[in-house]
């Protein structure tokens, strides 16, 4: 495995090695389960995988957030060796800045809503690090988990409008057992805190179970928001069921049709979200 820790190392080693049909997944680090079967993923159809760990101070809207961002190179190095991981790229902020100024694209109001509402500014800052990092890397596939749902949709949509020739690879979103979405944040949770931080999956699925075509899911939005705050020190910060592709919010459930449940929650001082299709 071989690390590279400058933009102008990068570029030396993609000029003096042969074209690989390459998967990329970039990080922020402080790698569990859930971004190690993006590596997996990658590893299994391309020749070359490289995994980024940059923790990208553009797209914390939140100071304290960015501070606390869980920091653990020598724990992720280890992992990524052990999965046979080709390259890791890990870069400066000021090198991987340097005379770049972002990406603009049509957000189509993708960041305006949900995540985008809580978190102003943080989707331009997840493009314009990814776009920069693709310019970099110049994968053929690129992998992404559903885990962040909207910034999955968002990058797609960056893709498509700037031509990039890269294929976006979605991949499922992996739980501890308790239910509980994998993240780097977790890691700030306390076990007792992370038993707690499974109630936001449990009620989902209580949710799937139970809600029936012609519902209003407002009815359901209010459930979820009553049963998490019961929940101290969960406390409810959004919750949506929206079309997948568009993301357009529902206002009814309607029969053969899919809807995504995205939720954030507070647990204590650590914001955490999740998501969950629904057939009806
Ligand atoms: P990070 O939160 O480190 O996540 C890196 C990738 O791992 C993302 O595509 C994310 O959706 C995926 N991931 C995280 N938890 C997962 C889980 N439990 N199951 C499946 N996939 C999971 O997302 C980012 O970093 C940043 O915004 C980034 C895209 C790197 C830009 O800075």
């Amino acid at each position: 495995m071989r690390i590279i820790s400058s933009v102008d190392e990068y570029k030396e080693f993609l000029s003096s090695s042969d074209k690989k049909q390459t998967g990329f997944v970039p990080t922020m680090g402080a790698l569990h389960q859930g971004h190690l079967s993006l590596v997996r993923k990658s590893l299994s159809e391309n020749d070359l995988t490289v995994v980024s760990i940059f923790v990208n101070p553009k797209q914390f809207n939140d100071k304290n957030d960015f501070e606390k961002y869980p920091r653990t190179l020598e724990k992720d190095l280890e992992l990524l060796k052990n999965e046979k991981c080709d390259i890791v790229f890990v870069p400066q902020t000021d090198d991987i800045y340097n005379n770049y100024t972002g990406i603009k694209i049509d957000f189509k109001e993708l960041d305006k809503i949900y995540e985008g509402k809580f978190r102003p500014g943080h989707f331009q800052g997840v493009v314009d690090i990814v776009y920069r990092l693709f310019e970099i890397v110049k994968p053929d596939k690129a992998y992404f988990g559903e885990k962040d749902f909207q910034q999955l949709a968002i990058i797609k949509l960056m893709v498509k409008q700037t031509n990039l020739p890269i294929i976006i690879v979605p991949c499922e979103i992996v739980r501890e057992k308790s239910g509980l979405a994998m993240s780097s944040r977790n890691e700030r949770l306390t076990a007792e805190q992370r038993e707690i931080a499974s109630f936001i999956y449990k009620t989902m699925l209580i949710i799937k179970e139970n809600a029936k075509s012609g519902d209003n899911p407002q009815t359901w939005i209010n459930f979820f928001q009553t049963e998490i705050n019961k929940h101290t020190p969960l406390k409810y910060e959004y919750a949506t069921f929206c079309e997948p592709n568009t993301l357009n919010s529902v206002s009814v459930f309607e029969k053969n049709k899919g809807v995504q449940l995205c939720v954030a929650v507070w647990c204590d001082e650590v914001r955490l979200i999740d998501n969950l299709f629904l057939q009806f």
